[in-house]
């Protein structure tokens, strides 16, 4: 008993060291959304703001140049880039966390699904993920890169053409044009499993293998149509009413991609926030995406 007394201040204090360096040791990647880029102040504001509130380091992950390959890069590919970024960091080979914004977030996912031999992702925060499709075109003012993204989404988005060359043409999904979405559509139909005769078990077995998947919806969303699908809700096919909650949507009662599979094991975390795409205030970052983190 008095020897085992003498030893407790440094049990306690090796204890309290493990903790702090394991707790340390998960880092976190964020992926930005489209038109945006590592070196913009939004990204740094994410990064460095979740960082310094959680105490694990953050990288911004960068595909190709930036915004403009946000745009023309098709996403399977943006996702196997970050795929390989992810597997060369040593930083990572541990197992991180995920922080995705706006498109970023099907990056996110396809790095979740279709990212082989990769370390384990264990929390992945969503913010407003077009994670069932969006039903309009990413709005952008008169850049350089709008008036040419506009102009290959009017052409026709469904065709090979657009969907090699435009990233949003990957989830773009318009409720009255299902049948030629299903057919054409290049990557949500494969990240999502929609395909009745391509389901991949691996992308359903990776996905609910997270430790926990949280999807932040935006209340006044402005960008991503509906502001459910970042729950994956979605119109129901051809019509734009209503609203299918995410848990009834066939992708969920048939769980295509293991959503219902962590639900059921109460790994989802629904949140909803006040605030346009986006523009999350520091109280509710501090609440729902810093723990996740930590
Ligand atoms: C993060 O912490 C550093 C160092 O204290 C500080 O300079 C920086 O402004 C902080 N950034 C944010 C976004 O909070
Ligand atoms: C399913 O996806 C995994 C992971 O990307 C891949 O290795 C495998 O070949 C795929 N299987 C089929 C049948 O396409
Ligand atoms: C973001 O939200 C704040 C606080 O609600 C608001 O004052 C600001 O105008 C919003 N910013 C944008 C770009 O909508």
């Amino acid at each position: 008993m008095g020897s085992a007394s003498k030893f407790f201040p440094l049990i306690l204090i090796l204890t309290t060291f493990l903790f702090t360096s394991l707790s340390l040791s998960i880092p976190f990647i964020l992926l930005h959304g489209i038109a945006d880029e590592c070196s913009s102040a939004k990204s740094k504001f994410f990064t460095e703001f979740l960082s310094n509130s959680s105490g694990s380091t953050g990288y911004c992950i960068e595909v190709g140049n930036g915004q403009w390959d946000s745009w023309f890069i098709p996403l399977e590919e943006q996702s196997r880039i970050v795929c390989d970024k992810v597997k060369q960091m040593k930083e990572l080979s541990g197992g991180y966390n995920i922080v995705g914004l706006s498109q970023g977030n099907l990056i996110a996912r396809g790095l979740v699904e279709f990212c082989d031999d990769a370390p384990p992702v264990k929390n992945y925060v969503s913010l407003a993920g077009p994670h069932a499709g969006t039903a309009s075109v990413p709005l952008c003012g008169s850049g350089v890169f709008c008036i040419i993204a506009d102009g290959l989404i009017k052409s026709d988005v469904y065709t090979d053409y657009v969907q090699d060359h435009l990233a949003p043409s990957g989830y773009l999904k318009l409720p009255m044009e299902i049948p030629k979405y299903l057919e054409k559509c290049k990557f949500l139909p494969k990240l999502n499993n929609e395909l009745p005769d391509q389901k991949n078990s691996s992308y359903k077995h990776r996905l609910s293998s997270l430790q926990k998947l949280v999807l932040i919806m935006f209340e006044d969303e402005e960008v991503v149509i509906p502001k459910e699908t970042s729950w994956f809700g979605y119109y129901p096919d051809g019509a734009f009413n209503p609203v299918i909650p995410p848990q009834q949507t066939k992708l969920y009662t048939e769980d295509w991609i293991g959503l219902k599979t962590l639900d059921d094991t109460g790994k989802v975390e629904y949140v909803a926030v006040r605030g346009g795409h986006l523009n999350i205030s520091t109280q509710d970052m501090q609440k729902h995406v810093v723990p996740y983190l930590v």
